[in-house]
């Protein structure tokens, strides 16, 4: 199946406070996926470097 969404090495953060490191994922057409981690493993930061949040 295909993807709707792909990131290639995210890095992302706040100011010099890096949070994500070369971090990629593929979201399929079909079927739901869900983004699994610890509290402050960087799921909401993941998502809001994706939509373009202006944090950086
Ligand atoms: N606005 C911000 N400024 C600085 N650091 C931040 C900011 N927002 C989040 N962080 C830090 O970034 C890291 C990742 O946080 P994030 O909110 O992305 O985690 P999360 O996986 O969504 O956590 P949770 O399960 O609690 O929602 C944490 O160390 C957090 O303290
Ligand atoms: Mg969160």
């Amino acid at each position: 199946m295909g993807a709707i969404l792909k990131t290639e090495n995210i890095n992302s953060g706040y100011g010099k406070l890096q949070i994500l490191f070369d971090v990629s994922v593929e979201f399929d057409k079909e079927g739901i996926t869900a983004i699994v981690g610890p509290n402050g493993s960087g799921k909401s930061t993941l998502l809001k470097t994706i939509m373009g949040y202006p944090h950086l």
